[in-house]
């Protein structure tokens, strides 16, 4: 996952088919398969050689696709749900609030589904680490050997643990206690794992909590501001995607049509145009073209309109995201 000068696709890579914004899959390639869909069957023989970026034709080439080189930003939009996840926005938010970087110690839980984990382990690669903490055995071992698949293992230690009642300490992490600078928490009574963020964490260490509920904001909130926890603040991450497509447009001019067909003629002819008919086209910008009309004696104009308009589906509340930086008094 981390290898993008790796410019061909081999054997045993872990690949992003992608078809459009809404359908988009994981592959892993193996010679003798073929990926089947409704736009088509591919060999994965084929895919073999081919450059990250490719687009490829189906066998009977009614169909394509293109090949993707695997991103912790695609792996969120293609992993096997087994949990809620978080996705991109929130987690570019989580990532850019708590300061995490290149050699960064990250604690989290519960791991989930790993789509932030995987975030977070390219965000700290190749000098920090990221401890993740998982308490259902099955999600443990499923998120330990996705981060094996997509080679982010060396990175990431998981625990199949309740950080609830057992904490965060590692005795194996002899430099774990007190250097971690970054805590965050995806649980459903994040408040009673506060207690043990601080036990691992640095002076000035960053925690975030991400809850869906205000009542649980509040909760941890309180418990934020007893823990000598400053600078406390929640946010919410939305999205609005706009659509952005060329529109016809056309225009009459009513106020003063003779006057507007007179000088439209001279306009034309100034140009140079010698072509009598009532229908010209002459280029507009890069992009679009206007072609003149008339009905009856009114002129007007179809103009090729650029237009944006915001998709009517919006990805709505996903969860609040509260933030605080802990300063322990002396
Ligand atoms: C919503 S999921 C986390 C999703 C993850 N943030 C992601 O992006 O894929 C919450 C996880 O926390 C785990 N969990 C809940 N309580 C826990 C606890 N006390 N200790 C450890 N893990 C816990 C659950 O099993 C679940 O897998």
């Amino acid at each position: 996952m981390f290898t993008p000068s790796k410019k061909t696709i081999e054997e045993g890579d872990r690949v992003v088919v992608y078809f459009n914004r809404d359908r988009m899959s994981l592959v892993h390639i193996k010679s003798g398969q073929t990926f089947n869909s409704k736009f088509g069957n591919f060999h994965h023989k084929r895919l073999i050689g081919c450059d990250y970026g490719s687009k490829v034709a189906s066998e009977d080439g009614t169909g394509f696709m293109h090949i993707l080189r695997l991103t912790p930003e695609l792996w969120s939009l293609t992993l096997d749900h087994r949990t809620q996840i978080l996705f991109n926005l929130d987690i570019s938010a989580v990532i850019f609030n708590l300061e995490v970087r290149n050699g960064s110690k990250v604690v989290e839980s519960g791991t989930g589904s790993g789509s932030l984990s995987t975030s977070f382990a390219r965000t700290i690669a190749p000098l920090g680490h990221l401890y993740t903490f998982e308490f259902h055995g099955e999600r443990a071992k499923h998120a330990q050997k996705d981060f094996a698949d997509n080679g982010i293992d060396k990175y990431i230690t998981v625990t199949h643990r309740d950080v609830c009642k057992l904490g965060f300490q590692l005795p194996e992490e002899t430099d774990m206690i007190g250097h971690i600078d970054a805590v965050f928490l995806d649980l459903p009574s994040p408040w009673e794992a506060i207690d043990h963020a601080i036990a691992v964490m640095r002076e000035g260490g960053m925690l975030c909590s991400f809850s869906p509920c205000i009542e649980q904001v509040q909760a941890v909130c309180l418990k934020l501001d007893q823990s000598d926890f400053e600078e406390i603040k929640t946010i919410e991450v939305l999205m609005r995607n706009y659509d952005v497509r060329v529109q016809e447009d056309e225009e009459l001019f009513l106020n003063n049509p003779y006057k507007t067909f007179e000088s439209k003629q001279q306009q034309l002819q100034q140009q140079g145009d010698d072509n009598k008919s009532q229908v010209r086209k002459r280029k507009k910008w890069e992009s679009g073209t206007v072609e003149s009309f008339e009905v009856g004696c009114i002129q007007g104009e179809m103009n090729n309109k650029l237009m944006m308009k915001p998709q009517t589906m919006e990805r709505g509340h996903t969860g609040y995201l509260t933030f605080a930086r802990w300063m322990p008094k002396i």
